[in-house]
């Protein structure tokens, strides 16, 4: 694997690759766990050449102190990635990707900027469009792989595609969220766990599985809303400090009530906070 720590380089590279070879990127902010791998290892079965980049977004970051103890490992992320033949990282600068200078956008994100993770982590989505934005322009990739771990970001950056101006077609590519033999979804803010919180914590995917059998069988709105707060007070004895959302909701990201009822259900997301780590799950339909 080549690894770049400067932008220019990289794009002097790809551009003889550009029209000829399909390239597929997988954007990180790096403690790469096997949900990341997964990724790298979809994008490898399906293009000629993988990127992945690790940079640490500040921008997207509305709690100082999550991004400080972001975890951070290069070293084993650059062995695992070479284990998995990646071709390419790029670990750029702050200042290459965000120069003193930069023009910060601003997209009409529509609702979805504001709902759940939105309401939760303002500014959070316009920090991820930024960065991706930059990303994608200096990578310029065929396929953009996502985790549906991070469904509403999944959403985000499919409206940020119709936004932004690439002259080149990007196809996103979800993939399956990975979780440990417990059903916990991976994630790189679990290693700030302790052994007791990674225990409690499979409650959250638990949960959902059983907010998803309920659908099948309860139509009525007043009894999935009660059903999402019974589930909410199970995430909370099982020994969350607070539930921030467990809701039901359609494809147009909304939660489901008496006025989209007869929108189909299409997921179901929550975020809570144990050991003072915010986690988020959610589960399609
Ligand atoms: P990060 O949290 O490092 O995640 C990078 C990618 O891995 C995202 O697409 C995320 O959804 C996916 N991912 C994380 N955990 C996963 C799991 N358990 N299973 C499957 N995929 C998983 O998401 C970000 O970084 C940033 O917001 C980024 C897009 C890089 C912009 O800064």
């Amino acid at each position: 694997m080549k690894v770049f720590d400067q932008i220019e380089p990289l794009m002097a590279q790809f551009e003889q690759f550009d029209k000829k070879h399909s390239i597929g990127f997988v954007p990180t902010m790096g403690a790469l766990h096997d949900g990341h791998i997964e990724l790298i290892k979809q994008a490898k079965n399906e293009n000629q050449i993988v990127v992945c980049s690790i940079f640490i977004n500040k921008i997207q970051f509305n709690n100082e102190e999550d991004f400080i103890k972001y975890p951070k490992n290069i070293d084993k992320d650059i062995q695992l990635l070479n284990e998995v033949d990646c071709d390419y990282l790029l670990i750029p600068t702050q200042e290459n990707i965000f120069p003193a200078t930069y023009a910060y956008k601003n997209y009409s994100l529509g609702n979805i900027e504001y709902n759940f993770e939105g309401q939760h982590r303002p500014g959070h989505f316009q920090g991820v469009c930024n960065v991706v934005d930059r990303l994608l322009t200096i990578v310029r990739p065929n396929k953009l792989y996502l985790g549906q771990k991070d469904i509403q970001q999944c959403k985000v950056i499919e409206k940020l595609l119709t936004l932004i101006q690439i002259d080149k077609h990007i196809e996103i590519k979800i993939c399956n969220t990975v979780r440990n033999n417990f059903g916990l979804a991976l994630s790189s803010r679990n290693q700030r766990l302790s052994n007791d919180g990674l225990a409690h914590a499979t409650i959250l995917y638990k949960t959902l599985c059983e907010a998803k059998k309920i659908i099948s069988t309860e139509t009525s709105i007043t009894g999935l809303k009660k059903a999402c707060q019974n589930y909410i007070e199970m995430i909370v004895d099982q020994g969350f400090q607070s539930v921030d959302y467990f809701s039901i909701l359609n494809h147009d990201f909304e939660t489901i009530d008496e006025n989209t009822i007869n929108k189909h259900p299409y997921c179901i997301v929550t975020a809570a906070t144990i050991e003072n780590i915010r986690l988020i799950d959610n589960i399609i339909i």
